[in-house]
């Protein structure tokens, strides 16, 4: 989704600077083309060389530089680009465009394109807090610059408060996002539910299953990706919240089917990838259950079948994990269920399924067109059954991209 994307990564002279050389290398290998404009203060915290070296391009850092390959440099770079990120920003670059001040490159070349504009500011809590910064960022959120907030940690200063420059993956993260407005999803709402849900025996035991989460994860953040507005309901995982993704968290089978009933009537499509429990201990012990000699026997019951009873104006997707007679099991599924598509995967290999990185599924529709995929990465899986979605929903007469 990055390939054939070209991207501006400016650095400014923060002691983050360094961060931006694995940004760098993260846009590199997701297959976009990276063009770095330094200030000068940047080039005192990092080297231009490492910049040059991961991008496997010319590193621009002054204002006048006759050996470089651009014509006119700031309006060059400034046509060719998808996308201009400045990680990190200092509050003097920040300062430097609610100005519109033009003495260096960076600030040159964000006055001269039309690409959108995302700012991850780093800097002491005091400098972001400061109503000078803040008035700064208003003005430039006013004028449609996607301000990535910066997180709250240890600060260089050794001193713990907002300033930090925000997690890389979150960068990313946002990068794709706002990449991705034109999507085939764009004004489409899509709910997928991700993870294993949790069924309480008592307050420190459950009954769950192996679902990681991954595929549910991978799912929201494919979406995002293509243009659509995504709430992940998620039962508990490992993962942190993907950017740009309305996350709601849930425990129980229960919890999850309330959640759902809640978002489906706003929904275009609910992607149900939670591995929800099949049963549920009938009772709860509201005290700690004693380990004893004799054994315990619990007595279980079903949970809801959220996607087989959950009704409405969308379209549903559901997945099965399958031992045996995948093909077969799954299309029994989807009629039952009411789906427009079934996902099956065999979770007898042990290169797919739960917690693996890769899944190799097969894909039933209404119709009984089985789609059988090779071994691919739960990312790709994801974008293959949300490109199936997309061709399943009507088309908005006129494709406006979901607000930020
Ligand atoms: C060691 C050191 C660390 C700095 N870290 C930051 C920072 O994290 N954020 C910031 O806004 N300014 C920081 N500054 C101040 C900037 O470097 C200074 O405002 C500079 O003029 C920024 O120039 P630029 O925005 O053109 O890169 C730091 C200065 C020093 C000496």
């Amino acid at each position: 989704m990055l390939s054939n994307k070209t991207i501006i990564l400016g650095i400014t002279g923060s002691i983050a600077a360094y961060k931006a050389a694995e940004i760098a290398s993260q846009l590199i290998q997701a297959g976009a083309k990276v063009n770095v404009i330094m200030t000068k203060e940047a080039i005192e915290f990092i080297s231009p060389v490492t910049l040059r070296a991961i991008t496997g391009r010319p590193v621009v850092t002054k204002m006048f530089d006759l050996a470089s390959e651009f014509s006119i440099e700031h309006i060059s770079l400034a046509k060719a680009a998808d996308i201009v990120v400045i990680a990190p920003a200092t509050a003097n670059i920040i300062a430097k465009l609610a100005a519109g001040i033009a003495d260096d490159m960076l600030c040159c070349t964000v006055l001269a394109t039309k690409a959108p504009v995302l700012i991850a500011p780093a800097m002491e809590t005091n400098m972001y807090n400061n109503p000078a910064t803040q008035d700064n960022l208003s003005k430039l959120k006013a004028r449609n610059f996607m301000i990535i907030a910066p997180a709250t940690g240890r600060l260089a200063s050794g001193k713990e408060g907002p300033g930090r420059l925000t997690d890389i993956t979150d960068i990313i993260g946002s990068i794709r996002q706002v990449l991705g407005r034109g999507g085939d999803l764009a004004g489409k709402h899509i709910l997928v539910t991700a993870g294993g849900t949790q069924e309480p025996i008592d307050p420190v035991r459950y009954i769950s299953n192996r679902s990681s989460g991954k595929m549910g994860y991978a799912l929201a953040e494919a979406a995002r990706d293509r243009g659509a507005k995504v709430t992940l309901i998620t039962a508990p995982t490992s993962f942190p919240e993907p950017v740009g993704v309305d996350v709601v968290k849930v425990g129980t089978a229960q919890e999850m089917r309330q959640t759902v009933e809640n978002v489906t009537p706003q929904a275009d499509a609910l992607v149900m990838a939670a591995a929800v429990a099949d049963y549920r201990p009938t009772k709860t012990a509201k005290d700690k259950i004693k380990k004893g000699e004799a054994g315990l026997t619990l007595e279980l019951e079903c949970t809801p079948d959220i996607l087989g009873n959950v009704k409405g104006n969308f379209i549903k997707v559901g997945f099965a994990a399958e031992s045996s007679n995948l093909v077969e099991n799954a299309k029994q599924k989807l009629k039952q269920k009411g789906l427009a598509l079934i996902v099956a995967n065999d979770i007898t290999a042990t290169d797919s399924g739960f917690g693996a990185d890769s899944n190799r599924v097969t894909i039933i529709d209404r119709e009984g067109k089985v789609d059988s995929l090779p071994l691919m990465p739960k990312r790709e899986v994801a974008d293959k059954v949300l490109g199936m979605v997309a061709k399943l929903l009507p088309k908005p007469k006129s494709r406006r991209p979901n607000k930020l």
